[in-house]
């Protein structure tokens, strides 16, 4: 017997890096997962699954509310929402155009506004509903050339603990996960042309106290934990899972002290 069996989910950017290691582990864990995204091969050129693929432009209001009612109309019910679709903008305010500003706040902000919005009312029949944003240490602290980006994060920390705060009389909790560096196409994305990507995983690693970067499958395993009763007590929180590259002061990474 699964710890979700019988429970369904909604899994968006469910193609990508961490939404594919999230849908397949709560399918592993009983499970009935929809995997939201713009294409079934994602960015990671998968054929099929996990999950059933649902063509899900998070940034299409109409897009939104069919794949929830279809959902409705084929499962009765949906029980955990997980908002992963994401994107970055690599760029310092002043490269940022007004359309690139638009368009990653679309995504990043006003998708997880609308998949939480048409999803609440099914949440709410839930015995055991939970929402999981996708935030980011980028949330609390900025990298560098990240500026939109930072931006969408802080949104998504902040409508994470507004709608925990609404919905936690209904019985829904909602928290954000925040990663740090995972090693999905979004990060090797942010490696710059001519960096030998090898030698920017190493240095990357050597700033982290773990001395090591995350894997997909760190952000399922949490993910999992916060979709589960064993959270029943978790709600408004932002889970930051960074290998501890964010508990340490900045004079830590000086070569001497690597
Ligand atoms: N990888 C990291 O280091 C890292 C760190 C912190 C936070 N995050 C966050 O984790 C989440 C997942 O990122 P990832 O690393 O798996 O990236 P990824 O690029 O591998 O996957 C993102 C997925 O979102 C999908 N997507 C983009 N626009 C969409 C839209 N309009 N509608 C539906 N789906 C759309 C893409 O097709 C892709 O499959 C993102 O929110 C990202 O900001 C990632």
């Amino acid at each position: 017997m699964g710890v979700l069996d019988a429970r369904v989910a909604l899994v968006t950017g469910g193609r990508g890096g961490a939404g594919r290691a999230v849908c397949a582990r709560l399918e592993a864990e009983g499970a009935t997962v929809y995997a939201g995204d713009l294409t079934n091969d994602g960015t990671i050129g998968g054929k099929s699954g996990p999950g059933t693929f649902l063509r899900f432009d998070v940034t299409s209001e109409d897009e939104v509310r069919a794949g929830i009612q279809l959902i409705e109309a084929e499962q009765g019910r949906l029980d955990i929402v997980v908002n992963a679709a994401g994107i970055e903008v690599e760029k310092t305010v002043e490269e940022t155009s007004l359309d690139d500003w638009n368009t990653i706040f679309a995504i990043n902000v006003t998708g997880t506004f609308l998949t939480s919005k048409y999803a609440l009312p099914m949440l709410r029949q839930s015995p055991a509903a939970s929402i999981i944003n996708f935030g980011s240490y980028d949330g609390y602290i900025a990298d560098p050339k990240l500026a939109a980006y930072c931006a969408t994060k802080g949104a998504v920390h902040m409508i994470t603990k507004a709608m925990a705060v609404d919905h936690g009389p209904e019985g829904i909790r909602v928290n954000a996960i925040c990663p740090g560096y995972i090693d999905t196409p979004m990060l090797q994305q942010f490696i710059p042309d001519g960096v030998d990507p090898a030698e920017a995983r190493k240095e990357a690693e050597a700033v982290h106290p773990l001395r090591t970067i995350g894997t997909p499958t760190d952000m399922a395993n949490l993910v999992f934990w916060l979709a589960s009763d064993e959270a029943r007590y978790a709600t408004g929180q932002l889970w930051v899972l960074d290998g501890g590259l964010s508990a340490q002061v900045q004079q830590m990474r000086l070569p001497n002290q690597r």
